[in-house]
């Protein structure tokens, strides 16, 4: 399979957001990255549900929803009326982890885990066939532009290995300071999906930058 991108929309202009979206729906990115912060599971605030409903009118791709929020069960309905195609909640904020999955799979949303740099993917072993994708945090969440942290490529490894010995249809996620020195050793490793933020939003050419991450040329 060919890997997909998402750009993290975090790092767009937002007081051009319709053309920056615009700007995704002619690149060759596969999904829109959307995170949210309630200043309570990370030490920042992003955007809710006025934004989402305002993206999705505008974008062609579907989008991937990152919820860096405590007890997500409480808006899952929500995200999935506001637009969500992906809806991925954070393993260290779910007290019922498989009951949170497989109500995202209800609201016929792909049900992602994500994991912080810090929490071992050993831990999701009985949670693999009850789950779409895996983001693995490859910066500590809360803010975009910061630096990789270089034990992912283990975690990764070990993760890829898990997936292919237990045969699960499972798109393994990369969030944080990736870009075009750090994206081909990624793929790699055994990931399916880049996002990025910084790196494309950044860029003095978003859409070229697009196109280099997902060619990897
Ligand atoms: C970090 C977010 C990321 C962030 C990535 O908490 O989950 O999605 O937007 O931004 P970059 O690519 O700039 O590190
Ligand atoms: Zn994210």
């Amino acid at each position: 399979m060919d890997h997909l991108i998402s750009p993290s929309l975090l790092a767009a202009d937002f007081t051009n957001l319709e053309s920056e979206i615009k700007m995704i729906n002619r690149s060759e990115a596969d999904w829109l990255h959307l995170d949210i912060m309630d200043g309570v599971f990370v030490p920042n605030i992003s955007f809710g549900f006025p934004v989402i409903k305002a993206v999705k009118k505008v974008a062609a791709k579907p989008l991937d929803v990152h919820l860096m929020i405590i007890d997500p069960d409480r808006y899952l309905t929500r995200f999935s009326e506001a637009g969500a195609n992906n809806l991925t909640v954070q393993y260290e904020a779910c007290t019922h982890l498989n009951r949170t999955v497989t109500e995202i799979r209800k609201l016929e949303m792909k049900a992602g885990v994500a994991l912080n740099p810090h929490t071992p993917v050993s831990l999701l072993k009985n949670i693999l066939p009850y789950i779409d994708m895996v983001l693995l945090m490859t910066v500590n969440p809360g803010f975009g532009g910061q630096l990789f942290i270089r034990e992912s490529y283990n975690k990764i490894s070990e993760l890829r290995k898990m997936i292919d010995s237990g045969g699960y249809n499972i798109l393994i996620e990369v969030d944080g300071g990736i870009d075009t020195t750090n994206a081909s050793k990624l793929i790699e490793t055994g990931v399916n999906v880049l996002v990025a933020g910084n790196s494309i939003f950044g860029s003095a050419d978003p859409e070229a930058t697009i196109k280099k991450l997902k060619r990897l040329i």
